[in-house]
């Protein structure tokens, strides 16, 4: 299992954020369990693995509404150009100057309030090893927030069919895997379903933007013209239309 690059996808993920609800259903829901632990102004370390470039993160805070001098930050993020994009992009929200890693093996112990895998955790080495080093870094009565897809999710049914077509593994994990690993190490933790829609114009372009973002440098191994015809039967006037969901695991420290 090995990591996506989301360097040169940048554009068609940018597509995909644009296309979906995901974002806003993700935040509302992140909010919501945010609150309910931090309401208070305390002072919050907050560590962003896999953030981007910060679009979602600093969307988030712009609502959450806390101080600049109360928030320290932390990221993780593998592509370089990206992680800098966030840098900026979240420097007027803290006081603070923003550490970054270049793995979650390399956060303090304990030093973490609420640790954020937005969609994220598909594409790391190891979802067991990940789960003990998040938790590892969670501070007593913090909390860490897995937003992942499982198998009811339109996007994992069409790696699943894509990368199945051709006789391959899905190389990525599922929200199916983190349950289990969740389950079986009897971490404390909810699960929540979250829906969202995706929707674009139905022209092919856009159909391939969408499988370009999904299956990256494997789409020219996969039968792409089969992949294309998969959106036939979520056409809805000139659009595709596809009603989903994200799974969420909040895992409390
Ligand atoms: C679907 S994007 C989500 C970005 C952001 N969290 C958001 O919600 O908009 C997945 C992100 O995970 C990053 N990523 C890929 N492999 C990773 C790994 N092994 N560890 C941490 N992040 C990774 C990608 O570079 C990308 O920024």
């Amino acid at each position: 299992m090995s990591q996506k690059d989301f360097g040169p996808i940048a554009a068609d993920y940018a597509f995909f954020m644009q296309s979906a609800t995901e974002a806003e259903a993700d935040m509302e829901s992140h909010l919501v369990e945010i609150r309910l632990r931090f309401g208070d102004t305390r002072p919050i370390c907050l560590l962003d693995v896999g953030c981007g470039e910060g679009h979602f993160l600093s969307e988030l805070l712009q609502r959450f509404r806390i101080p600049a001098t109360q928030l320290s930050l932390q990221l993780v993020e593998p592509v370089p150009e990206h992680l800098a994009t966030a840098r900026q992009r979240l420097r007027e929200f803290s006081t603070e100057s923003i550490r970054d890693w270049s793995g979650i093996e390399q956060v303090p112990t304990g030093s973490c309030d609420i640790i954020l895998l937005n969609h994220s955790g598909y594409y790391v080495e190891d979802p067991g090893r990940l789960i003990e080093q998040v938790v590892a870094a969670t501070r007593s009565q913090g909390m860490c927030i897995f937003a992942l897809a499982d198998g009811q999710n339109a996007l994992i049914k069409l790696w699943k069919m894509g990368f199945g077509s051709a006789g391959l593994p899905v190389p990525y994990w599922t929200a199916d895997d983190y349950r289990a690993i969740l389950k079986e190490r009897r971490l404390d933790f909810i699960e929540k379903t979250v829906p969202y829609e995706i929707r674009f114009p139905d022209v092919p372009e856009n159909r391939l933007r969408l499988l370009r973002f999904l299956f990256a440098d494997h789409l020219e191994k996969l039968d792409t013209e089969f992949l294309l015809s998969a959106f036939d039967n979520d056409r809805r006037d000139g659009q595709v239309l596809i009603p989903t969901v994200s799974t969420h695991f909040i895992v409390r420290n």
